[in-house]
């Protein structure tokens, strides 16, 4: 990675300021992070990661999981989250099978065809709801490749429904916003949605409420008893049916009764060494990541900064080219014959020589066959990976936020507006991106152009990413910058995520840079322009929730965009990062290597320590003028909650006269000089013998010393552990034998509020004198902890 991970090291150096500035700059929010190798789930709600966590713990396998999670989703995300709309789910198997994609996009009602919508129809309609095909899609899925009863999976979704969600910020944000749009207030074909998902006494959500959704319960617990027919043929069905009476919607019983979700080959691409496995037609997902992947791949992007303008301005070329063979080409294969050159590299490397490297290409002369004449994003994505690393990568969809917003009276959930993904008027394309081409016209059964892009990355047949996000044709941006992000220009998958984004579509002809008056798109908009761009801003891009296989450690690591919300759930605790202090004798402790995500450096180093050649660091001072703090500070884009440092510290020789020498290891904040949060102390208490204690300072409480030895040497090695909860305000300490596993309890603090941890501290405290006195330190690990 170019300059973003020098700003890592540089933190380092002069961690104060450097760091600071290097947060601010980039404008990066924090992602969430969790890793375990039992398995990961994450997505948009943190009680739909943990209902799908909890499946992989009952021994369920990524589908199992991604069954669960869609159906939470559908309670705890309603406005995307579904049963009444469709997606794609790419699963990667693990058996040597090939990967698929189950295609359940919904399909046209047999009445509609290509001139059904007029200019006075809107998206806000039960005329816009194509026929549902979340449900099938996920039983297909788990028939296929599901090893739980189908009852395990939707179950907790139906008890959830019932017992009522926690509305946190993103859900009583979502709800407000759709109980106080004009036409949803007024109009009677959205009485079911204000009864439903409006409060009983007419006033805004708070964080905190209980959101209780009984009819969706019913009709969940149906699902879960009766399979997935009762959607389509029973109860459930019915009541789609008499909402479409009531709304003058087009979906049948027979439309309901034909349903089907397809299986299909994924599309492979290359990039760089990885395979990149997309979605096949009628996403445009797939085709057009590859598309822009192999385009790119004739420059050397990673030769430059990531923001460097000519980079920038390469992808929107690239992406400008991919957006306009999209229009003339993509459309349901079953309607619509596809051609296959699109993701050869041979017709890349043709598209790639066109690209004017110093101007743009105005948008009208890419596709000058098209005739132009003078546009919503709501949908979520899901990554899941398990214990043996099977993979599942889903994007499913209502389209708008909150679909057609028509809830389905009596059965409480909410339908699709996917029609609006047709080209509603043919041979109507406009400069302000609608697409009137032939491959995309409603046709009775056919399936809408959808832009979603799940995606699983390989590497040397080895799971590698798995990624995808909302966000209408952004989709296809958001998705191939995460990719180029982590791929072509080194980053973590937190940092690929995290890293703000950028947009092309072909028409209207203008990149929209995320953020575009901060960090570091900022100083490149002025070049851009110069080069012929238009160039627009927009606040947030994407909600791209991601598990990737950390590169050192071959450790799965999940992460959650803070653009939207969501958590991710693993199945065990696990390390974040990790020293093992295996570099050359003399080695400092600024030089010596960690692996994981934080991968910086500490501020500076412990007088005369260093590594001792033999898998330790040994501390020893005895100059007592010397700094002997040593601080890392934790990595900004990603924030976790609870976080355990350990250390294992070989053996330790106590011995200086003051009798008060101490090793302490803790977490510290930063109001500009850093203060201690919470820390463990090893060390003697000027008696001979060692102890270990806790402290908090700044209003927290301390943990008692425990003696673990009576004389000055420890002369065995111990793990010691910190645990620190800044939600609840605690931390514990405890320890154990290096060779036991259970560990003994030290006892519990609590902490002052204001001191979120933003670096581990290492202190080296006093007369760690020449002769004899030193601490062996293992190897130290910042973990995330489970938190239920
Ligand atoms: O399938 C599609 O491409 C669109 N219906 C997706 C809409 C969407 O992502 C809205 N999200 N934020």
């Amino acid at each position: 990675m170019q300059r973003l991970s020098s700003y890592g090291s540089q933190v380092t150096a002069i961690w104060l300021s450097v760091v600071i500035l290097g947060h601010v700059s980039l404008g990066i929010d924090s992602v969430h992070v969790d890793s375990g190798d039992g398995g990961i789930v994450v997505c948009e709600s943190a009680v739909a990661s943990r209902i799908g966590r909890d499946v992989l713990k009952d021994g369920g396998n990524a589908v199992d999981a991604a069954v669960a999670t869609a159906f939470a989703l559908a309670v705890s995300w309603p406005e995307a989250g579904n049963i009444g709309g469709g997606g794609f789910m790419i699963v990667r198997p693990t058996d040597g099978q090939e990967p698929v994609c189950i295609d359940y996009r919904e399909v046209a009602p047999a009445s509609m065809h290509a001139t059904s919508f007029t200019a006075r129809d809107t998206t806000f309609s039960s005329k816009a709801v194509g026929v549902p095909g979340t449900v099938r899609g996920l039983a297909t899925a788990h028939q296929r490749f599901g090893k739980l009863p189908w009852k395990r999976l939707v179950l907790p979704a139906a008890k959830l429904a019932n017992s009522g969600v926690s509305v946190d910020h993103q859900l009583a944000k979502s709800m407000n916003a759709i109980l106080s749009e004009e036409t949803v207030r007024s109009q009677p074909v959205f009485a079911e949605l204000r009864r439903v998902y409006g409060r009983s006494d007419g006033k805004s959500w708070e964080v905190g409420q209980r959101l209780r959704l009984p009819d969706l319960a019913r009709t969940l617990a149906k699902i879960a008893s009766d399979g997935p027919d009762e959607f389509y043929r029973g109860e459930t069905a019915r009541l789609v049916v008499q909402e479409m009476e009531r709304g003058n919607g087009e979906i049948s019983i027979d439309d309901l009764h034909g349903y089907q979700a397809k299986v299909k080959p994924v599309l492979r691409g290359t990039y760089r060494g990885y395979t990149i496995i997309g979605a096949p037609p009628p996403s445009s997902g797939g085709t057009c990541v590859i598309q822009a992947l192999n385009i790119l791949e004739n420059f050397d992007l990673a030769s430059r900064d990531r923001f460097d303008p000519l980079n920038v301005h390469l992808i929107a070329e690239t992406c400008r080219r991919v957006f306009a063979d999209r229009a003339r080409h993509l459309g349901d294969p079953d309607f619509t014959k596809i051609p296959t050159h699109l993701t050869t590299k041979a017709y890349a490397k043709e598209l790639a020589a066109r690209i004017d490297r110093k101007a743009a290409t105005p948008s009208a002369e890419v596709a000058r066959e098209i005739r132009l004449a003078g546009e919503s994003e709501d949908t979520t994505h899901f990554s899941v990976v398990d214990g043996d690393r099977m993979a599942v990568s889903n994007t499913y969809t209502l389209e708008a936020s909150w679909g057609s917003r028509v809830v389905v009276r009596g059965a409480g959930f909410v339908l699709n507006n996917e029609m609006g993904d047709f080209n509603w008027f043919p041979g109507v394309t406009n400069r302000n991106g609608r697409i009137g081409t032939a491959a995309n016209v409603v046709e009775p059964g056919k399936r809408m152009l959808s832009s979603q892009s799940p995606t699983i990355l390989e590497r040397d047949g080895e799971l590698a990413m798995v990624t995808g996000s909302p966000g209408g044709r952004t989709i296809i941006n958001t998705t191939l910058c995460t990719i180029l992000n982590y791929t072509e220009f080194g980053m973590t998958g937190g940092e690929a995520v995290a890293t703000p984004r950028m947009h092309h579509q072909w028409f209207p002809d203008r990149i929209d840079l995320e953020r575009a008056d901060e960090g570091p798109h900022a100083k490149i908009v002025g070049a851009l322009q110069s080069m012929g761009h238009v160039v627009g801003s927009r606040s947030g891009q994407g909600s791209a929730h991601t598990i990737y296989v950390d590169r050192k450690t071959k450790r799965l690591v999940g992460v959650s965009d803070y653009r939207r919300g969501g958590r991710p759930a693993a199945i065990s605790h696990a390390m974040l990062v990790r020293w093992d202090f295996d570099e050359p004798k003399g080695t400092p402790l600024s030089r010596t290597k960690s692996t994981g995500l934080q991968q910086s450096e500490w501020s500076q180093d412990i007088a005369d320590s260093s590594a001792d050649g033999h898998d330790h660091f040994r501390i020893r001072r005895d100059a007592p003028s010397e700094p002997f703090d040593a601080f890392l500070r934790l990595n900004p884009n990603v924030r976790v909650n609870p976080i355990a440092v350990e250390v294992k510290i070989d053996d330790a020789s106590f011995a200086g006269a003051s009798k008060n020498e101490q090793l302490r290891i803790g977490f510290t904040n930063d109001n500009g000089k850093p203060e201690v949060t919470a820390r463990m102390i090893l060390g003697r208490d000027g008696k001979d013998g060692i102890l270990i204690r806790g402290e908090a300072l700044g209003g927290g409480t301390k943990i008692k010393p425990t003696w673990i030895s009576k004389s000055n040497q420890l002369g065995r090695p111990i793990v010691l552990r910190l645990e620190l909860d800044t939600v609840a305000d605690t931390y514990k300490i405890s320890s154990r034998n290096a060779d036991k596993l259970e560990y003994i309890s030290h006892g519990t603090g609590t902490v002052a509020k204001d001191r979120d941890p933003v670096f581990l501290r290492l202190s080296a405290l006093n007369d760690f004198a020449a002769n004899g006195e030193f601490v062996d330190v293992d190897r130290i690990e910042l973990q995330s902890v489970q938190d239920d």
